[in-house]
């Protein structure tokens, strides 16, 4: 199935929605809840660098990774490094975020794994590394037979879709445990920073369908194969 639009345009709302999402995740733990840090004794300073990371790391660098095949006028070659890299920044990033919630959970005596989103979560980083492994090894180094990339290439792409629709679903699960959390020790339910937090998630979740809607229409060069052919 292909949209009948250019990749082109829907990715520039792409670009947007991305840098937009970056910045609102920065003023709202930068401005509202304090900054970051490594290790602090005001340990939600080690909590704010996971919704940081995960968002600009696994969804925002992730996204553009997806989009960067259908997107880029370069060569094939050029845009299988381009996509490889960008989704290793995205796991590294996001594998970065997820430990910083369990060493900010650690230090402040809070139980591991005992949400929804903390296993959906868990679930994520491990199908994008094994899609990751397998991408690499599938189709760059040492590659694959000509039948098996064949075989593997629309599972590599309904996979990598599948796997990313549920980090943006976990992203938003996340947002809203977190933002009931500081409702109930007395945020205001409709002040500033709640407003920020649902619009930063409102945002996340329209990047993704972007995302999506991208890698459904038409490759921005005429080469026809850009996307499909291995
Ligand atoms: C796809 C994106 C995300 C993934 C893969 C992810 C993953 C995780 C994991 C594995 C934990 C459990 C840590 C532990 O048990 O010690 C966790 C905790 C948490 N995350 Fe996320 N997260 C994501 C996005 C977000 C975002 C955007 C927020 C927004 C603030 C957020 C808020 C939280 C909160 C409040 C916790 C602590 C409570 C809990 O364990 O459920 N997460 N996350």
């Amino acid at each position: 199935m292909a949209i009948a639009l250019k990749a082109t345009i829907f990715s520039y709302v792409v670009h947007v929605l991305g840098v937009a999402g970056a910045i609102m995740v920065l003023v709202w733990c930068i401005s509202f809840r304090g900054g970051f840090a490594w290790e602090a004794s005001n340990k939600s300073l080690i909590f704010n660098l996971h919704p940081v990371l995960i968002l600009i790391g696994l969804i925002i660098f992730g996204g553009e990774a997806i989009i960067s095949y259908k997107t880029l006028p370069w060569t094939k070659d050029v845009k299988k490094l381009i996509h490889l890299v960008l989704h290793a920044i995205a796991l590294i990033l996001g594998i970065i975020g997820v430990y910083a919630a369990f060493k900010y959970h650690n230090e402040s005596n809070i139980a591991n794994l005992y949400s929804l989103h903390s296993w959906i979560g868990i679930g994520v980083i491990v199908l994008y590394g094994i899609q990751w492994v397998y991408g690499f090894v599938v189709f760059f180094y040492p590659g694959g037979t000509d039948a098996i990339r064949r075989e593997s290439l629309p599972w590599h792409v309904l996979f990598g879709i599948l796997v990313y629709i549920l980090a943006i679903s976990n992203a938003t699960l996340g947002f809203l445990e977190k933002l009931t959390f500081l409702e109930n020790s007395g945020l205001a339910k409709y002040g500033t920073e709640a407003f920020l937090v649902n619009f930063t998630a409102v945002v996340t979740v329209l990047f993704g369908i972007f995302v999506i809607l991208t890698t459904l229409s038409q490759p921005a060069t005429e080469d026809e194969y850009a996307y499909s052919e291995i």
